[in-house]
């Protein structure tokens, strides 16, 4: 059996120029670059690559064995190609992880590589907020940025149910990868916990928890990473603000009139914390009849009130649908299924104010 690690050279770095095209699907890296390609094979027109693998037991084994084959596929010398796995050492991880991030394991903070921040509070829980931060975020997707969602939200996390995503985060020597889907890279409580567990937290395990979220997850430099707040309290946005500079918000409310006294407390909160507020979003402000009308049953005035007294603007006004409700239970975003609904047309025009705000904040 011929080694054309070390000779041949040839063939060799033909082969490697194949398998530098192959990523690594959760480090969006190519498999060369990160070290994966321990020794490459040949004998008898076959081919037997032996891949180190990040962790033992790799669930993307598949995924990297057909991208390897398909990559190789052209070279006419072979006829057969067997793919070895094996898993990397401590200390190979702990290179890689230097690698990736350019930092020392123990110093991670790869929230730092993401450009813009924004936070989405509510005064209060079921106003849609987790709904309209998911399809925020794929509405950014959709525009073409990179974007990340951070479910702060610890007690009562919703985002998995509403992009229809569940599954383990592979870890990495400390580091956290988060999961994908909807073209977003996603991170949860809820990828931790068994469903139906109960979640007993006190107030400083929940600040470690989401400042974890952000300093031990590979976040790899997102243009936004949208963090979904749990309702109500300040604290997670003030720990946040604390940690990361230059954080950015928007506050959903609901039409109530006086709706803004609630909001507005949080707003008034989050103010104080060097927090840049770019605007209100309304939601479930009227239901459309099929003839068109608009019946306003959750009252109105509310968003436009909060926008008044806290001196921000009101970014939209979200109708109550069905399909957004459905959306959220299906687990797709409607900005992504019913993308020509009148719900969907809004949150896209909110979506585009916010980056439009965000890319002349960074132009001064
Ligand atoms: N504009 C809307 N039209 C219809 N239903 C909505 C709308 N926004 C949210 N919902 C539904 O309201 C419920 C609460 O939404 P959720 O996003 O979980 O609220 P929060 O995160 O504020 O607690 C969910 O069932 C969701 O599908
Ligand atoms: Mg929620």
């Amino acid at each position: 059996m011929e080694n054309l690690m070390g000779n041949n050279k040839l063939d060799r770095d033909l082969i490697m120029r194949k398998l530098k095209e192959v990523q690594d699907p959760e480090l969006k890296r190519s498999i060369v670059d990160l070290g994966m390609v321990e020794d490459i094979l040949e004998q008898n027109r076959s081919l037997t690559i032996k891949i180190k693998l990040t962790v033992a037991g790799c669930p993307l084994k598949d995924k990297i064995s057909g991208d390897i084959k398909a990559a190789l596929a052209d070279l006419t010398e072979i006829d057969k190609i067997k793919i070895e796995f094996s898993a990397m050492t401590e200390e190979e991880r702990k290179k890689l992880t230097r690698q990736i991030t350019g930092k020392d394991p123990s110093e991670l903070f790869h929230a730092r590589g993401v450009k813009n921040v924004i936070l989405v509070a509510s005064g209060k829980g079921g106003v849609g907020k987790s709904t309209v931060t998911a399809n925020l975020a794929a509405s950014l997707a959709l525009q073409g940025h990179k974007v990340g969602l951070l479910d702060a939200d610890i007690y009562g996390f919703s985002i998995p149910r509403i992009l229809g995503l569940n599954g383990r985060p592979t870890v990495i020597d400390n580091t956290i990868i988060p999961l994908e889907k909807h073209g977003l890279r996603v991170i949860s409580m809820g990828f931790f916990i068994e469903e139906n567990e109960a979640v007993i937290w006190r107030g400083p395990m929940v600040h470690k928890a989401v400042s974890q979220f952000l300093s031990d997850v590979f976040w790899d430099n997102l243009d936004f990473l949208l963090i979904d707040l749990p309702p109500g309290t300040g604290d997670v946005a003030l720990s946040l603000a604390q940690t990361v500079k230059g954080v950015n918000a928007v506050l959903v409310t609901t039409p109530q009139p006086g709706a803004y006294m609630v909001a507005s407390r949080i707003g008034k909160l989050v103010s104080k914390f060097n927090i840049r507020m770019l605007g209100i979003i309304e939601n479930m402000s009227y239901f459309l009849a099929p003839d068109g009308s608009r019946e306003y049953i959750f009252g109105s005035g509310g968003g436009q009130e909060l926008s008044d007294k806290m001196g921000i603007p009101l970014l939209g006004q979200i109708p109550l649908a069905t399909e957004v409700r459905s959306g959220g239970d299906n687990g797709i975003p409607i900005v992504l299924s019913e993308n020509n609904t009148p719900a969907a047309d809004m949150i896209r025009e909110i979506a585009e104010k916010i980056s439009g705000i965000l890319a002349a904040g960074h132009d001064k």
